[in-house]
């Protein structure tokens, strides 16, 4: 019922030389791996434009990682969703950790972001997730009930709304929760999307697992109850890992 979804995560890594990396995923996307999955990089904003102009017509979709809240204005450096759509992405992630905690951005400014995004007719991946200390604390699944009150738009539907659970202890470290907690928290994630989305939209919504996703653990963490697919950083900038994970579907 639900596909599941492999997106990339470039963060401030990739020029125009790099582009050849999404090239090759397009290339290796074949049509049996486009039936089992949708698979979305999400680079700087700097080389959208050419990575979309890249990959017409291929299984690969170009998104972004961050867009201002507002249509447009006196924001000095900042990109809106309509200037991302206009680039060709389709998807936009909104609440990423290093959002959250390089620019102090909260649960309000990450919903804003996010009706910009379902406004401009893209898809919004909402990111999640608890600290290390959260989750020692006991706090985890209640710091992320808090965040998806705070952060999903009320009403949303799956076909605009993708959820990211990404423990923030787990972001490039190496370090992945057990398969019972990624599980535990997906269920729980879900039964709290049903409070919060249209009727019968939790079922459809796409919840992606991230932190630490690599080709060596991606078929355990993919098989998991609840888990349609991975929000992919660091393993994400080479093709053959991204297609290697994307395989694991
Ligand atoms: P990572 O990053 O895969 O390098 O841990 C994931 C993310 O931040 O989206």
């Amino acid at each position: 019922m639900r596909k599941p979804l492999i997106a990339g995560n470039w963060k401030m890594n990739g020029l125009r030389a790099d582009l050849g990396e999404i090239q090759a995923m397009a290339k290796g996307a074949t049509v049996a791996l486009r039936r089992k999955a949708d698979l979305l990089i999400c680079p700087p904003a700097t080389v959208i434009s050419k990575a979309t102009m890249n990959t017409i017509g291929t299984g690969i979709a170009i998104g972004a990682q961050d867009c201002h809240a507002k249509a447009s204005g006196a924001h000095t450096g900042d990109v809106s969703a309509a200037m991302l759509f206009d680039a060709g992405a389709t998807a936009v992630i909104v609440g990423h950790s290093e959002r959250r905690t390089d620019h102090a951005e909260k649960d309000a400014d990450v919903k804003a972001k996010a009706e910009a995004v379902i406004g401009q007719g893209m898809l919004a991946i909402i990111c999640v997730g608890e600290t290390r200390a959260e989750r020692e604390a006991g706090k985890a699944l209640a710091v992320v009930r808090r965040q998806l009150r705070g952060s999903v738009p009320a009403g949303g539907s799956a076909a605009d709304i993708v959820v990211a659970y990404e423990p923030v202890w787990a972001i490039g470290t190496g370090l992945t929760p057990t398969n019972a907690d990624i599980a535990e928290m997906h269920a729980d994630i879900r039964k709290t999307l049903k409070g919060i989305l249209a009727k019968g939209e939790a079922e459809k919504c796409r919840i992606l697992y991230g932190g630490s996703v690599k080709p060596s653990n991606a078929a355990e963490i993919l098989a998991l109850d609840d888990v349609d697919g991975a929000l992919v950083g660091g393993a994400s900038l080479k093709a053959a890992d991204f297609l290697a994970i994307a395989g694991a579907v």
